[in-house]
């Protein structure tokens, strides 16, 4: 039921490492203490219990939810909170995003509500249509997890496709940034302190840490931090929560997409490596909207325990 204290006391080693590292260590070690000096996990699960109940009854959007981090956090979500929640999953594969729904829907049973929308983020006439389009028990949005984007490539300039230029911006920053905006309307409605909600980018250890044959990409991820700390700066009297999550390799279709399908070419990224999963990811996003609502997890960079840097990757010999 309470899949993160599940998580999080079933594998002690490797996930509580990687975890550490993160900035959420104050938090997690707190957690870490009570479990490993109580005989009884009780303070344990009642922590998640209680963040269960701050997530029930809300409405949670999450672009890019047909596969990888996006797909693993709607999973993630519905686990935490099963009786009573709603899920809003959008992306370009309808009929990925209705078997996802299913999925869920037979795991957790119908507390969860699920709504399958297609939307293409880089198409700004799509996000317009988006919040209007949607029906009227699904439109009091209270989280948006901005996930949606992708990779295409690794040249270098000059030889990079003006195609790929352009995808990449119009998914990653300017679909984030037109998705964050239809959507802060309801958000600075909400209550009497200027507004409540969560926004959470996903960003990347590329957008800190740029990369030779990654500069589009790596330029996208830098434009949404920028984009995530201004906004945080101009939502600063409100309850708007802006958080922003980076993680380092996480095996998913990222890959798959980049090299253009080429399946043997992404495999030999992960290939020596113990990459990190999706659920790894996903296990955070929930983490940070499931804290107190005057708690800010800003910011939080996640590795694999082989990867120190955007180019720092330990490769075992196979
Ligand atoms: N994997 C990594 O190593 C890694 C590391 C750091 C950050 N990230 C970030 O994590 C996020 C998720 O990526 P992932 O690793 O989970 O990759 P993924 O498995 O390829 O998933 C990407 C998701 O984004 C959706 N998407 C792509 N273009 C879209 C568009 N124009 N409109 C709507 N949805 C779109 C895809 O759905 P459709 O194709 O159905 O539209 C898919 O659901 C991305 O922002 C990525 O930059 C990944």
């Amino acid at each position: 039921m309470f899949s993160t204290a599940r998580h999080l006391l079933s594998t002690p080693n490797r996930r509580l490492h990687n975890l550490n590292r993160s900035l959420l260590l104050p938090v997690l070690f707190q957690s870490r203490v009570s479990v490993l000096s109580s005989p009884f996990p009780a303070s344990f699960k009642m922590s998640t219990s209680a963040m269960a109940k701050r997530l029930e009854g809300k409405t949670i959007v999450i672009t890019g939810a047909s596969s990888g981090i996006g797909r693993s956090v709607a999973f993630e979500f519905a686990r935490t909170a099963p009786k009573n929640l709603k899920l809003v999953l959008t992306a370009r594969r309808i009929d990925t995003l209705n078997e996802v729904a299913a999925k869920i829907n037979q795991e957790v049973g119908d507390g969860v509500k699920v709504l399958p929308v297609k939307l293409d983020v880089s198409n700004p006439n799509e996000v317009r249509a988006f919040v209007p389009g949607l029906p009227d028990e699904f439109r009091d949005i209270n989280v948006l997890v901005n996930n949606a984007g992708l990779v295409k490539g690794v040249a270098k300039a000059p030889e990079i496709a003006e195609e790929d230029i352009n995808v990449m911006f119009n998914t990653n920053v300017t679909g984030l940034i037109n998705m964050t905006q239809a959507v802060l309307p309801i958000f600075k409605a909400r209550g009497t302190e200027g507004g409540a909600g969560d926004i959470i980018n996903i960003g990347s250890i590329a957008g800190r840490e740029p990369y030779a044959g990654g500069s589009i990409y790596c330029a996208t991820k830098a434009a949404v931090r920028s984009f995530s700390e201004s906004l945080r700066k101009e939502l600063i009297a409100t309850r708007i929560r802006v958080m922003e999550i980076d993680p380092g390799q996480v095996e998913t279709e990222f890959s798959v997409v980049r090299f253009y399908g080429d399946k043997a070419k992404a495999d030999a990224v992960y290939a020596g490596c113990d990459p990190l999963t999706p659920d790894d990811i996903a296990e955070v996003v929930v983490f940070v909207a499931g804290r107190r609502e005057n708690v800010v997890v800003a910011d939080t960079l996640i590795f694999p325990s082989h990867q120190a840097g955007a180019g720092v990757l330990h490769k075992k010999s196979t």
